[in-house]
């Protein structure tokens, strides 16, 4: 049986056949917690596959270190927050890719596997941090900032209807130092029961989300990302919240449509082309099957698109890369070279 802390990929394939992973090809695992997404994307990408791995945790790296040993070289992991994507990526010469994987949230290891205040069910000092060098804790959310702002983050992060009367339990029983002393301040403000969902789950999701900066975070990373993916290059999101899905959503409507003038304009003044394709028109779950086998699926949500290339970008691609020395100018470049626009093309 599997120790409870190990991390069960969620929509594994569902993941590697969105980004259509093929051998020899270039990715990147934005989030590789236990690695098991990153693993098979390395069988699916052999002979010859490349992945670049990150992760804000420095557990989760070794972890996956460990893990991921078979593949030596082929894999370059990198203990950092994915909003470094592009620095990591130029610094490395890791560009461009065919496919980019951001499944977001906290992995098994972190929910259960450490003593990181994630969980409302065990006893913790209540630290929340992804990343334990960075300086706020959950512990100094909860214990320095004002009733409103406790409330504020609740509400918006959480989407906690009793998002008042728990801040003033909070502010009330503070100091609040450990994850227990959390869930039961929170159980005393709301009662103990309601619905399939502990009393604790969405004031925990809040207080993780304020303390990680996630939503900034995935903002700030799509876009990089976008940036660098190769023609037909696949960018995969696994979001678990409606907070994380509707940042994806909106994102990758605004950068496939050919014009994002407001509605009422009745001709397009805002000059802006798509950079990429939608692949699943509407968002992708997991199957029943998984969700029963595995609880912490059901929540999944997955988002595809493929990068798709205007003539202008397609001259300013092939000049970067000509000045990286990637390719002698006029020649073919790597894996841009299959589809080029037809206009532009610098195949020989
Ligand atoms: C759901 S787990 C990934 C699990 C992985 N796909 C697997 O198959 O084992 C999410 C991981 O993302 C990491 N993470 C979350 N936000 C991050 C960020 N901004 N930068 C880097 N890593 C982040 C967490 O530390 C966690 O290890």
């Amino acid at each position: 049986m599997l120790p409870s802390s190990f991390h069960i990929p969620v929509m594994l394939s569902e993941a590697i056949e969105s980004l259509s992973v093929k051998a020899g090809g270039r990715y990147i695992d934005c989030t590789i917690g236990g690695g098991g997404h990153a693993a098979a994307i390395m069988q699916q990408s052999a002979p010859g596959g490349q992945l670049l791995g990150i992760d804000a945790d420095p557990k989760a790296i070794q972890f996956a270190k460990k893990r991921l040993k078979e593949y030596g070289s082929s894999i370059l992991l990198i203990n950092d927050n994915f909003i470094n994507l592009e620095s990591i990526c130029f610094n490395n010469d890791f560009e461009p890719v065919n496919g980019i994987l951001f499944d977001l949230g906290l992995s098994s290891l972190q929910l259960n596997g450490s003593s990181r205040g994630f969980s409302f069910q065990s006893e913790a000092p209540l630290d929340m941090r992804f990343n334990p060098n960075q300086s706020i804790t959950a512990a100094n959310i909860i214990n320095t900032l004002t009733e409103a702002e406790i409330a504020e983050i609740i509400r918006d992060y959480g989407q906690e209807g009793n998002y008042r009367r728990i801040a003033s339990y909070i502010t009330k029983e503070r100091p609040i130092k450990t994850s227990l002393k959390l869930a039961q301040t929170v159980v005393r403000a709301v009662g103990s029961r309601r619905g399939k969902i502990h009393p604790a789950t969405k004031t925990f999701q809040a207080l993780r989300i304020a303390v990680n900066n996630e939503l900034e975070n995935l903002e700030l990373a799509l876009k990089q990302a976008v940036d660098l993916l190769g023609f037909e290059g696949r960018l995969v999101v696994i979001s678990y919240h409606s907070l994380e899905d509707r940042i994806v959503k909106r994102y990758f409507k605004r950068e496939s449509s050919n014009c994002i003038c407001p509605p009422k304009v009745i001709s397009c003044t805002c000059n802006h082309t798509a950079r990429l394709r939608l692949i699943n028109k509407s968002v992708t779950k997991p199957c029943l099957k998984e969700v029963k086998a595995n609880p912490r699926s059901r929540s999944a949500r997955l988002r595809v698109v493929e990068r798709v290339v205007n003539n202008e970008e397609w001259f300013v691609m092939a000049e970067r890369l000509c000045f990286l020395g990637k390719v002698k100018a006029g020649g073919r470049i790597g894996m841009l070279s299959q589809k080029e626009p037809k206009k532009t093309s610098l195949v020989n």
